[in-house]
């Protein structure tokens, strides 16, 4: 029987995939090794496989013990796995930054999961590294696993994945590029690499905000490079053990919001549905496309899986909300009109008065306005059924004929959202601009937007 004795047996051994569609400009071949192929989505479970293993043989970890650590997710997902097979308890310390996918889906394999806050320094009681420090001390039989000093991390990519990527390749990889976090993916995998062919060009991709890439290139701590960012998994406002930055070559810097962008164009365009930190690893790549050349064979690292992300890099509104997606609004419509003032008319003016309106601005909906008050709306269409079937209306003030008011939006709504507003009954969609004026956007405009 070809069989696995336990869902442990299943981490490695993950598909090396050539990218096609969107490094289709690179002068050369661009791979990805898709780690999210491992048992917990990530390639966190190799290192944390490797690090029960050492704390095993070292008496660190005894039976029926509690494993501790700090995790935004995908280490925890290993350990959890690791423990259930194994027979342990975990506690997982994690930051309110990290999606709460990722805390719902470590209960879900039986962990303990504390949420701390992000926005501290960390060696405040309340940080997360703190918190994990002090549960070791206070849980018997527990250890703190710290992926960040322990140096089973990258021992487990010099024992995996680096061997993976030199067989996977024949031994042609020329460039390694690879988010860097706690450094145990980068270093352990560059340092395999570097071993079998010093030439191999290694590539951190790491997000502004973070302190590494200050740090590689001049050796310094200077705190004024970190501040609070938005991507997941890498990046750190402290240097981790596990680096060895003797064996990385360049550090190239990557916005939250590119990095965001280009995840969502690898799951659409690559068919990889990967994790926020894939598309920074690529985002990153793009940028130093200029120093590759014809027979050069760039490997990129696919930390994990895009389920992890469905409320975050995969919704539209949360990119919206952090202006991540260039999508057209309302008031992109508006301000793209020069100069033109909506017109209204007063509930006591006249049908008479509506129609000479809309003939001399060829419009076909106006609003019913008193004191900047919405009352009702007259449109082209209403108003030929009523004068059609009684020609003496004309004379009425528009309060007798008018229609329901068109619906009233937020200035920034999506033009998306607007094409559903407008139906047969509303020709139209009103909201106040900056300076509390009504505003008006037609079908005619939305139509004019979506076609352009
Ligand atoms: C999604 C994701 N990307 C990148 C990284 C960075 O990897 P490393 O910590 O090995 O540097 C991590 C690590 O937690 C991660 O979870």
């Amino acid at each position: 029987m070809n069989i696995k004795n336990n869902i442990l047996e299943t981490i490695g051994n993950t598909p090396l995939i050539k990218l096609n569609k969107i490094t289709k400009d690179f002068p050369c071949t661009v791979l990805a090794k898709v780690d999210y192929f491992n048992p917990g989505n990530s390639i966190k479970d190799r290192m944390a496989l490797k690090m029960v293993e050492v704390a095993e043989a070292e008496g660190k970890l005894k039976p029926g013990g509690t494993i501790i650590e700090c995790t935004s997710g995908n280490t925890g997902m290993g350990l959890a796995l690791a423990a259930c097979v194994k027979g342990y308890k975990c506690i997982f310390v994690t930051t309110d930054k990290q999606s709460k996918e990722k805390a719902d889906i470590l209960k879900a394999v039986g962990a303990e999961v504390i949420v701390c806050p992000t926005n501290v320094m960390p060696e405040d009681p309340k940080s997360y590294y703190s918190v994990a420090k002090r549960l070791a001390q206070e849980i018997p039989n527990s250890y703190h696993f710290n992926q960040y000093d322990n140096l089973a991390n990258r021992l487990a990519h010099f024992e995996s994945t680096g061997p993976e990527i030199w067989q996977q390749t024949d031994g042609k990889i020329t460039h390694l590029v690879c988010t860097a976090g706690t450094g145990g993916t980068i270093t352990g995998t560059a340092q395999f690499l570097k071993q079998k062919n010093s030439n191999i060009k290694i590539w951190a991709i790491d997000v502004y905000g973070s302190l590494l890439t200050h740090y590689f290139k001049t050796g310094d701590i200077d705190m004024s490079y970190v501040h609070p960012y938005i991507s997941e998994g890498f990046g750190e406002d402290f240097v981790p053990k596990n680096y060895d930055m003797s064996v990385i070559d360049h550090f190239e810097q990557v916005t939250d919001k590119d990095g965001a962008v280009m995840t969502r164009r690898i799951a659409k365009e690559e068919g990889l549905f990967c994790g926020y930190s894939a598309g920074s690893c690529l985002q990153g790549l793009m940028q130093l496309k200029n120093s590759l050349k014809k027979d050069d064979v760039v490997v990129c690292i696919f930390h994990d899986h895009g389920s992890r992300y469905v409320g975050k890099v995969y919704n539209d509104q949360w990119m919206m909300e952090r202006g991540f997606l260039d999508v057209k609004t309302f008031k992109d419509i508006v301000n793209g009109r020069v100069g033109k003032k909506l017109v209204t008319v007063a509930p006591t003016q006249t049908v008479a008065d509506a129609v000479e309106l809309m003939k001399k601005y060829d419009i076909e909906q106006i609003p019913v306005l008193k004191d900047n008050e919405l009352l009702g709306s007259i449109s082209e269409g209403g108003l030929f059924q009523k004068i059609f079937s009684n020609p003496e209306i004309k004379t009425a003030p528009l309060e007798n004929v008018m229609e329901h008011a068109f619906p009233v939006v937020d200035f920034t709504t999506p033009v998306e959202k607007l094409s559903n507003l407008i139906t047969k009954e509303n020709g139209a969609v009103l909201a106040k601009d900056e300076k509390g004026d009504y505003q008006i956007v037609t079908k005619y405009d939305v139509i004019q937007s979506l076609t352009k």
